[in-house]
């Protein structure tokens, strides 16, 4: 019986997540054509790619393939890449076997052909098949997709080109009582998340994905297969936050699994700015990133057309949680920390661990007969256009400010906030530990998040600049020195690397907001294992200068 809402979560959360930034400082040269160079450059790479592997049909596709504009679209998860003035690789490679992999970085290499490396393709920017630097080639890892789980052992095998879904659905069938870490998007791929530092309802608990990976598997720049004691501790480190495209193709992860209890219990309340949601966000600022760790309660701030005044327009806050326990128990808690939710047991559902992350990716999604099957689903060709942005929230925002921001947030019209808590085992981990460095002091990230379905250019550029106004807006309630933001809501607005130039300085830019005081050991790495920068792109990790 969770609350009635108003939009799908999944709506919100996943087939419409995507972003982008056109109008940013990316500016695309003109598609590729199918020049008399350009079909040299491909038979070269052919010839080249067939004589380092035995079987490779069905691997290599040329844009004049029939199956060429298929295979790209599969996996683009923003419609504003999906564009006839987007940018198309000259080739796109769909290994079936690592030693594909290996030619495509030697031949790559050899035909300095740029790579960029697609698994899920859920990138905001696009940054996975799109370049600023042509011609270029992807690297799609969707067949390379084995999980093979240990539950005596824990562990799980997982190949890149893995979805989350498959992950937690492999985990669910060998046991109901163990769980993973990471995203609440099924489609996402493993190849991006885990190298991004992704995160889920279980972060307070558990953390990131990335603190919960004890091996790994690369193809690094000369071709070799390098595992955890083959590639070193600063690699190793590197790719668990750092970036997926910066450091060598993950071919693997190995992680550790966690447990998690037979009954979950998950709940939705909103409210409305007439129902007094302003004090409900007070109060979830201090209670949310303080709160028992098994409870991650997100909160969706989004400006709406008012239900009890026509014609006006007012903020809904929507709070939506998963508590790994019972409902008597979450009840209690709440009753006590956060009256002003008022959380009843009727307000609760409490089901299983895999029904809470079908659940969590669509609050509708059990009530209309959705089975853990659902997770295996891929959902190709399936896009709507978006941009997001990110920010840290160190200290609570005062009521009167809060006001302020609806206000501007209801002026421009569509974009939305998703406030995610931290604290608990986040708070726990150095900043070190990992690339990803925003741990303890950090009370919440902001996600600014707008999706819309009309494709005139008109639109495009009014989403992109109401999102970089909030951000605007924003600046006194937010970190600084540097403004923080999270990989994973990839935004090139906060700078990018142009190709050829391979600039530090540019690097750190967007480096230092990303990874703080973390992106000097990720250069010092960086250059040591990919001296002349041959995986890159628009935010990759620079070489030392
Ligand atoms: C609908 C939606 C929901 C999301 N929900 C969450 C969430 O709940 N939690 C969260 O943390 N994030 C979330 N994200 C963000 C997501 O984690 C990142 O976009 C992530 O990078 C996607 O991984 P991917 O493999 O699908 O993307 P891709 O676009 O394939 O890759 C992203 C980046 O990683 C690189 N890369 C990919 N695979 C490899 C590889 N095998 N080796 C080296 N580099 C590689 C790419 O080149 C690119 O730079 C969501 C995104 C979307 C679109
Ligand atoms: C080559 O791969 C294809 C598809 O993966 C397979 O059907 C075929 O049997 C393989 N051939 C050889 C010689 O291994
Ligand atoms: C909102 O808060 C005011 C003042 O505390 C209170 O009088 C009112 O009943 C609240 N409204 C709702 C809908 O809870
Ligand atoms: C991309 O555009 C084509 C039409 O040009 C459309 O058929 C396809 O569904 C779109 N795919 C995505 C993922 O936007």
């Amino acid at each position: 019986m969770a609350t009635p809402k108003l939009i799908s979560l999944s709506s919100f959360f996943c087939l419409s997540f995507f972003l982008l930034t056109l109008s940013a400082s990316l500016t695309f040269s003109r598609p590729t054509q199918q020049t008399k160079s350009s079909l040299s450059l491909y038979t070269n790479f052919l010839n080249c790619f067939t004589q380092h592997t035995t079987n490779s049909s069905n691997v290599v596709f040329s844009q004049t393939n029939p199956s060429f504009s298929t295979v790209l679209q599969d996996y683009i998860r923003n419609a504003r890449f999906n564009k006839t003035t987007t940018p198309k690789p000259l080739i796109i490679v769909t290994p079936k076997t690592p030693s594909h992999i290996q030619s495509t970085v030697i031949c790559s290499k050899s035909l300095n052909l740029q790579i960029k490396i697609r698994s899920g393709g859920h990138d905001y920017e696009g940054l996975s098949y799109v370049s600023s630097q042509s011609p270029f080639i992807i690297l799609d890892m969707f067949n390379l997709r084995t999980i093979n789980v240990d539950i005596e052992r824990e562990q799980a095998y997982i190949q890149t080109g893995a979805t989350l879904g498959e992950v937690y659905y492999r985990i669910y069938e060998k046991s109901k009582v163990h769980g993973f870490p990471a995203g609440v998007c099924p489609t996402v791929g493993v190849g991006g998340h885990l190298s991004g530092g992704g995160y889920g309802t279980m972060l307070r608990k558990y953390g990131l994905a990335v603190d919960n990976i004890i091996d790994a598997e690369i193809v690094d720049v000369k071709g070799r297969i390098l595992n955890r004691k083959l590639m070193g501790e600063d690699v190793f480190w590197a790719i668990r936050g750092g970036g997926g495209g910066s450091f060598g193709v993950v071919l693997s992860y190995t992680v550790q699994l966690v447990s998690v209890p037979e009954i979950v219990t998950v709940f939705r309340i909103e409210k409305t700015l007439e129902e007094n949601a302003t004090d409900l966000v007070v109060q979830w600022q201090q209670v949310a990133p303080t709160t028992d760790e098994r409870l991650f309660m997100r909160l969706l701030l989004q400006p709406i057309t008012s239900k009890t005044v026509k014609g006006t327009k007012t903020m809904r806050a929507s709070v939506v949680a998963m508590f790994l326990g019972g409902a008597d128990e979450v009840v209690e808690i709440l009753g006590k920390e956060f009256p002003l939710l008022g959380l009843k047991k009727e307000d609760c559902l409490e089901l299983s661990w895999i029904n809470s992350v079908l659940w969590y990716n669509d609050d509708q999604s059990i009530e209309s007969g959705a089975k853990p099957e659902t997770l295996l689903d891929r959902n190709v060709n399936s896009a709507s256009y978006g941009k997001r942005k990110s920010d840290y929230v160190q200290k609570a925002i005062p009521k009167d400010s809060l006001e302020l921001i609806w206000k501007k947030m209801i002026e421009l019209g569509k974009v939305g906030f998703v406030f995610n808590p931290y604290g608990g085992k986040m708070a726990e981990i150095a900043s070190d530990a990992t690339p990803f460095p925003h741990r303890a002091g950090n009370l919440f990230k902001v996600q600014y998040s707008v999706n819309w379905k009309d494709d005139t250019e008109a639109s495009e550029t009014n989403y992109l600049n109401q999102a970089k106004s909030l951000y605007s807006f924003m600046t006194p309630y937010v970190s600084s020195n540097p403004r923080s933001a999270f990989l994973n809501y990839r935004d090139i607005d906060i700078g990018t690397n142009s190709f050829g130039k391979n600039s530090y300085q540019e690097g750190q830019v967007y480096g230092s907001k990303y990874f703080n005081d973390n992106f000097d050991r990720l250069v010092k790495t960086k250059t040591a294992i990919d001296p002349q920068n041959f995986f890159r792109n628009e935010q990759s990790i620079p070489v030392h200068p």
